[in-house]
């Protein structure tokens, strides 16, 4: 007698085969094939009667996903760290698991960070526009010169896994203090050398700040016009979250009238970014397209972690990363 292998849906067709492969060893996989994303209703149609679903886009898993799916879906992971387009209240009040995939991305999102603060202090996005527009004048002494990292009070606004790994890679900078801020004081802060202190101490006192928290009802918005004039003039911002931490018009103007120094971003709103967005059009403004967790190994490892995670929902087991 033939047993019934469980049906997962993953939800767009370049996940890493790292992960494919591990569910294919116990269930019939089912892939979404539209590029180069699914739409919501081929996720949706494609969803009904599947036992688990990898969600490996930023789609939002609602009330709406979860009734077309079925009465029969045993678990949900999503493939990414952030969960801000996942209704998790929804989720668990039909007792659904639902997985994540947080830590296996923060080297590489950290990493990225570091890069952030480097080019936004030394103005690489400028200085890329004066070769290209023929203004190079590097005979003036005074010309391009950026901020520098050593001995600089840096802020990190949450010091979860990510954050943790931004000071940890700072240390190689010399900076001066490291300060943080975010629901409360914790441990690895003082493993760290870092000092817990409130957002607004954190936003004057920084010479970097690093938005590197959740996107929750909490944070939504709070780098905002108040927030930006609190920080220095010569104080860079680097945003490896979300878009929706910044009120970006807040942040376009005070990157042009001289309230910040500068900022690095790997996230902003929306996304994919128009190409003709006023942040493009900002020489202290260094941007990458949400480019975080995109390293060979890191989306290889969420891809399994995800997998792993829905194996287990359909197992019965505890998720590898729980998000609730
Ligand atoms: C995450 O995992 O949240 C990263 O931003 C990639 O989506």
């Amino acid at each position: 007698m033939s047993v019934r292998r469980p049906k997962v849906l993953v939800t767009h067709s370049k996940t890493p085969e790292a992960g494919v492969r591990l569910l294919r060893e116990k269930c019939e996989v089912i892939i979404c094939e539209e590029l180069p994303e699914p739409s919501r209703e081929e996720i949706l149609t494609k969803s009904q009667g599947c036992d688990g679903i990898l969600w490996a886009t930023h789609e939002a898993l609602n009330a709406e996903a979860l009734d077309r799916a079925g009465p029969q879906l045993k678990v949900v992971s999503t493939k990414s760290a952030g969960i801000d387009y996942v209704d998790v209240a929804e989720v668990k009040r039909r007792g659904i698991p639902l997985g994540y995939t947080p830590n296996v991305l923060s080297d590489a999102v950290a990493d990225l960070a570091i890069g952030l603060m480097v080019s936004a202090a030394r103005r690489f996005h400028e200085g890329y526009l004066k070769i290209i527009n023929n203004q190079w004048e590097s005979s003036d002494p005074q010309w391009m010169l950026g901020r520098d990292i050593k001995g600089a009070t840096v802020g990190i606004v949450g010091l979860g896994g990510i954050g943790q790994k931004i000071v940890n890679r700072l240390k190689g900078f010399n900076v001066g203090t490291v300060l943080y801020t975010g629901h409360r004081e914790k441990d690895e802060g003082k493993q760290l050398g870092a000092s817990f202190v409130t957002f607004d101490e954190l936003l004057t006192r920084s010479d970097f700040v690093f938005a590197a928290c959740p996107l929750t009802s909490e944070t939504k918005n709070m780098f905002d016009k108040m927030a930006f004039g609190k920080m220095k003039p010569t104080s860079v911002f680097v945003n490896v979250s979300r878009g929706g931490l910044v009120v970006q018009d807040d942040l376009i103007e005070a990157l042009k009238n001289g309230t910040i120094f500068s900022a690095g971003l790997d996230v902003m709103t929306p996304e994919p970014l128009d190409p003709n967005h006023p942040l493009t059009k900002l020489p202290n403004c260094v941007l990458v397209p949400h480019l975080g967790s995109a390293t060979c190994n890191t989306r290889d490892d969420m891809a399994i972690v995800a997998a792993q995670n829905v194996l287990n929902g359909i197992e019965g087991k505890s998720l590898i990363y729980s998000a609730y």
